[in-house]
């Protein structure tokens, strides 16, 4: 979208999650918090981002990409010093600003686009979006004129009695006119109880001066969480997943069972697959079309699953690929392995892949048979439509095409007759 940039503010030090990690990087359905909110700011088409970092700067600036514009705000005064810490790189910009917070994974990019539609067409010089909550504690209320239009935002601190009493509070989000932002911005003082420059008080500063500033409502306030603690990450994460699950469903994909899939934000999954009930795919897997998966199958990261593959119960995959109509309908282990079309994986069977130093790869052919109970100590390569004998331990070797090998260490016995 032209003319719009988006600040997003992540300099605070997430006390509440108790963790090294910054709390922006925290994972939600495999995916960084961040990562949300810079999808949707990528979604409503904004032009530049800036990210205002502060506590564990060197972590996060490491994990963002590199359109990403980073700020440094030296000192944590407040959300109104963490605006104006992107003053320098603004300060000819003449569009607008939407400000978010990194910490709000589920803001969807439909609300974000009916604020900045809202601001435009009625050239407001700020649009924010609030919520009617049951527990307005913590929040700043927005508190209205006679006409019902807002004219400041207290925060809960600074509220009187009948202030604290609104149930309508601002979920942080807001579209600026990036000139008017900044110029409000040099006027905003220390709130004395919290020592800290409120971005809040720039509602009040622009009101007074008579500029037009309008408010939009979600409907899902949810929406707006900002995560605070490891509870509010599993809030995020069990909101998240139902999405992620609708989202396959509306693609053509089965979930027996949505409240027992977990399947991470960046999978893809073909039309016509089912997913059976217990079923872990983990981030960057890929499933084609017309597979059955599970129930009880976890799909480890670097898993590519072609057509109308089965995967059955207590199976773990895992950087490996499967071509198209091979089955593995049982439990078993495949690591670090490359699976032709229309292999058996007999029940039971186990590549070794790590060796305690490395992992080795395991090439399994076309057409290829592994009996129950098989053992392939990579780096193993089994042949076309070889045959390896139920409970055979297969030893760093290479099985021909078509022979058979049985046995502890496994050794080639026969060739197959027909081929
Ligand atoms: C803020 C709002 C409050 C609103 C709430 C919504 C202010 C003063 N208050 O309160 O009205 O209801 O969000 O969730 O803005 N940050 C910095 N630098 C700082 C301080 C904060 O980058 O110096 C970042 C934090 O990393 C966080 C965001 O700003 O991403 C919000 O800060 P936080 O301290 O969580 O504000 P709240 O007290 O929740
Ligand atoms: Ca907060």
């Amino acid at each position: 979208m032209k003319d719009l940039r988006t600040i997003i503010l992540a300099a605070g030090k997430g006390t509440r999650m108790k963790s090294d990690v910054p709390k922006v990087l925290h994972q939600v359905c495999g995916v960084p918090i961040i990562q949300y909110v810079l999808d949707v700011t990528k979604a409503v088409g904004s032009e530049k981002n800036y990210v205002v970092l502060g506590h564990k700067s060197d972590t996060i600036q490491n994990y963002l990409p590199d359109d990403i514009i980073t700020v440094q705000q030296k000192k944590l005064l407040g959300t109104a010093d963490a605006v104006r810490s992107t003053e320098s790189q603004l300060k000819s910009y003449r569009g607008d600003v939407l400000i978010l917070c990194g910490d709000t994974p589920l803001l969807t990019r439909e609300t974000i686009k009916s604020l900045v539609k809202k601001h435009r067409s009625a050239k407001n010089s700020c649009t924010f979006l609030t919520g009617v909550v049951h527990e307005p504690q913590g929040y700043g209320r927005i508190i209205r004129d006679q006409k019902g239009r807002p004219v400041a935002i207290r925060e809960d601190k600074d509220a009187s009695g009948l202030e604290r009493e609104i149930a309508e509070i601002n979920a942080g989000v807001y579209c600026f006119q990036s000139r008017d932002l900044f110029e409000m911005l040099n006027l905003v003082e220390k709130n004395p109880l919290k020592k800290e420059f409120y971005l809040t008080d720039v509602i009040e500063l622009l009101t007074d001066r008579g500029k037009k500033v309008q408010t939009i409502q979600t409907e899902n306030f949810s929406e707006t969480l900002g995560v605070n603690s490891r509870a509010d990450l599993a809030q995020s994460e069990a909101v998240i997943r139902r999405r992620i699950l609708n989202e396959c469903m509306n693609k053509g994909v089965s979930i027996i069972d949505p409240n027992t899939t977990y399947i991470n934000a960046d999978v893809k999954i073909g039309r016509d697959t089912v997913i059976k009930p217990f079923t872990v795919i983990e981030s960057d897997v890929r499933v084609g079309e017309n597979c059955s998966i599970g129930p009880f199958a976890r799909l480890r990261p670097g898993t590519r699953i072609g057509n109308s593959v089965e995967i059955g119960n207590f199976s773990e995959v895992s950087r490996t690929k499967i071509g198209e109509s091979s089955i593995m309908k049982h439990f078993g282990f495949l690591g670090d392995t490359t699976v032709g079309k229309h292999v058996n994986v007999g029940a039971g069977t186990v590549t070794a892949n790590y060796d305690g130093e490395n992992k080795n790869p395991t090439k399994i052919a076309d057409g290829a048979f592994i009996g129950s109970d098989s053992i392939l100590v990579a780096p193993v390569k089994v042949g076309k439509k070889a045959v390896v004998g139920a409970g055979s331990v297969v030893v760093k070797t290479n099985l021909p095409d078509n022979s058979i090998a049985m046995g502890v260490p496994a050794r080639v016995t026969k060739r197959r007759e027909s081929s």
